[in-house]
């Protein structure tokens, strides 16, 4: 399909290519020195002390569950309007998803107060996602995990640049996980990072992302060591140089084109006023300052959704669906937890998203704003 106006696009230019080419020159295509610098790079922008590159962002999110460890007969509170992503990390490794409710039609974000609601004595993490770049409400959400002795681990996938009270986001948390897939703010094509600000966390995940290891194919190649132990059960979960160097590449990218996304998402608002209040706009007055990750909306209650986005593709306009709640997925029926989710449910049978990315023109927002307001006129 040609989408007049996609979901999404790629902010790749001549910088990407050259830094791809110069690996390829270089002959040194796994983990190495390039790698080192884009962690060093994202550790510094998102200010943690530590940034692991992995494989994919569910590597990250796998990585985070095991070195918190989380294991059979343990469960982790996680939101169900999420990619199940951050769910299945946690049965990764045996333990139980417990599905919490979202706060509202403002803030799609996980409820403190059904976290609370779902904490029994089994519960040893809670994982927020921080849907579409908007803050989760961190300060309550980490007193909560302090009282309880809790493990708080952030999936940041869509949060890349994104801050709350000037703190970014990835970083309130013990763990946070950062995704480079093709649509979010930086890409790699596939990968991820874990950032920490604890030594020990660190020490571990570089172990666990490559076997259990202690030294890597790079230390030896650079004459570090010669041999290697491997102290416990580990992974592949490596990044290679190939996709360093694009992310390092796009990280230089990332603060001007989050700005462009704030810009159009304020311009989306605009341009969307006089459907609401029949349409929701979440997150309009949220804390913080957003990576603008999507652009979310609610349509009115009990209308068709699915003629709904026909109707805009056939106007060559791509939307799409963040999130169908993962409680509902037949592979997570037996995880229902006995609670329904009553705002989840009646969000995700409403919500719609919209194209957003930093090339997107300022005429393409209103052109998909007018074919909104069109097709709701006509359903
Ligand atoms: C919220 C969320 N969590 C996790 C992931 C998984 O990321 P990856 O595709 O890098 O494994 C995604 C990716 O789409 C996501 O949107």
């Amino acid at each position: 399909m040609q989408w007049k106006i996609p979901l999404s696009d790629i902010d790749f230019g001549p910088e990407e290519g050259q830094a791809v080419n110069d690996i390829l020159q270089s002959k040194w295509l796994t983990m190495g020195a390039v790698t080192q610098k884009f962690e060093q790079a994202f550790a510094a922008y998102v200010g943690a002390k530590h940034a692991i590159a992995v494989t994919n962002a569910t590597a990250a999110l796998h990585l985070a569950c095991v070195a918190a460890g989380l294991g059979p007969g343990d469960e982790a509170i996680v939101p169900s309007l999420t990619f199940v992503a951050t769910a299945n990390a946690i049965r990764y490794t045996g333990a139980t998803p417990v599905f919490a409710d979202i706060v509202g039609e403002q803030d799609l974000n996980i409820s403190c107060h059904s976290i609370e609601k779902a904490i029994t004595k089994r519960t040893r993490a809670i994982l927020v996602m921080h849907y579409g770049g908007y803050a989760c409400d961190m300060p309550s959400i980490l007193e909560l995990a302090r009282e309880h002795d809790l493990i708080v681990i952030e999936d940041a996938a869509h949060a890349i640049g994104s801050e709350l009270a000037g703190r970014k986001l990835g970083t309130w948390g013990e763990l946070g996980c950062f995704s480079f897939f093709p649509n979010k703010n930086i890409t790699t094509g596939e990968g991820g990072m874990l950032v920490t600000n604890d030594d020990e966390y660190a020490q571990r995940l570089r172990s666990l992302r490559s076997h259990g290891m202690t030294t890597l194919t790079w230390d030896r190649h650079k004459g570090h060591a010669w041999s290697y132990d491997v102290v416990g059960l580990g992974y592949n979960y490596r990044i290679d140089e190939i996709r360093s160097a694009l992310g390092a590449a796009q990280l230089k990218k990332l603060v001007v084109n989050n700005e462009r996304r704030r810009q159009l998402t304020q311009i989306y608002r605009e341009a969307l006023q006089e459907l609401v209040p029949q349409v929701s706009i979440p997150f309009v007055h949220h804390a913080g300052i957003s990576a603008a990750h999507l652009m979310p909306v609610l349509l009115p209650t009990g209308s068709d959704k699915l003629s709904f986005i026909e109707n805009l593709k056939g106007q060559g306009i791509q939307t799409s669906f963040h999130y169908p709640p993962v409680h509902t997925f037949t592979a997570f029926r037996s995880n229902r937890n006995g609670g329904a989710l009553p705002v989840t449910e009646a969000v995700a049978e409403r919500e719609v998203t919209l194209p957003l990315y930093p090339t997107l023109p300022e005429r393409d927002v209103l052109l998909v704003a007018r074919a909104i307001a069109d097709a709701l006129h006509r359903s």
